[in-house]
């Protein structure tokens, strides 16, 4: 049980802030009912990352990670934001200088109404040609299995970022930027081992952010200043609705 002292902290941090960044991983999707990857039920405890989430793994048998992208599609088409998703809106809202960057590909945050992100990680909305590079948005569960491009016609691939891929240099650009705005930073729902997104709580430290991790049990982000132990479904609305 949290101590409603530690909560008021967290909240009057944040109600005085002039800055707020937030990172969240897959544990604030998981009160929607989406899959974590790591702990219980993990999707990698299910399977192997590398023969799913890998360029290479695109290469030698596009079908079957097009078949597993579609499963995941199916599962997250059926789901909704939580009050984390929600409360995360309300904060976008109410301080002018915000910006969410999220691991997720579930796109929750943005079907929750966030403006105001950074899909660090992409989207399972999304797809990219191999070729031409052209980007469409898609969130119907009609696709063909194996999607090609409508210009070009060659093979469509998940706009994700795969183990062994690089962030988008101007989405990692724009997230060092945030997390050197001082202020506040929260880290909600990640296991902290997947880099660029690990160190930014401790690069935010070290430009002067109160650093705040909310999450169901202790995780590797280091440089913390509060860590709130509890679902963020019920955690987060609390640091952010007074009336909680
Ligand atoms: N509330 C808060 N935290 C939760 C909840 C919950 N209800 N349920 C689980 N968690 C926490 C877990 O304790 C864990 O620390 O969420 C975290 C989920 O960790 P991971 O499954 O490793 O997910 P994430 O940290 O987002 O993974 C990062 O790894 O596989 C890649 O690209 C993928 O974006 C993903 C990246």
């Amino acid at each position: 049980m949290l101590t409603e002292n530690l909560i008021k902290t967290a909240r009057d941090r944040i109600a005085s802030a002039h800055s707020i960044t937030v990172l969240t991983g897959a544990g604030i999707s998981a009160d929607s009912g989406v899959p974590t990857f790591r702990g219980e039920g993990g999707l990698w405890k299910q399977f192997r990352a590398e023969e799913l989430a890998t360029p290479e793994a695109f290469e030698s048998h596009p079908e079957i990670v097009w078949e597993w992208y579609h499963w995941r599609r199916q599962i997250i088409s059926e789901k909704r934001p939580n009050p984390a998703h929600e409360a995360l809106v309300s904060l976008e809202n109410a301080c002018p200088s915000f910006t969410l960057i999220t691991q997720n590909v579930d796109g929750l945050h943005p079907l929750a109404g966030s403006r105001k992100i950074i899909e660090l990680h992409g989207s399972l909305w999304r797809m990219r040609c191999m070729r031409c590079g052209r980007i469409t948005e898609k969130r119907s569960l009609e696709l063909p299995r194996l999607p090609h491009c409508d210009l070009c016609r060659s093979l469509l691939r998940p706009d994700v970022v795969w183990f062994g891929e690089a962030i988008n240099p101007l989405h990692l650009k724009k997230s060092l930027e945030a997390c050197q705005g001082g202020g506040v930073f929260l880290v909600i729902g990640t296991s902290g081992i997947v880099q660029p997104a690990a160190s930014f709580a401790s690069i935010a430290k070290e430009h002067g952010a109160f650093t705040i991790e909310i999450n169901r049990v202790d995780s590797e982000i280091a440089d913390r200043d509060l860590l709130l132990i509890g679902r963020a479904s019920e955690v987060v609305p609390q640091l952010i609705h007074a009336n909680h």
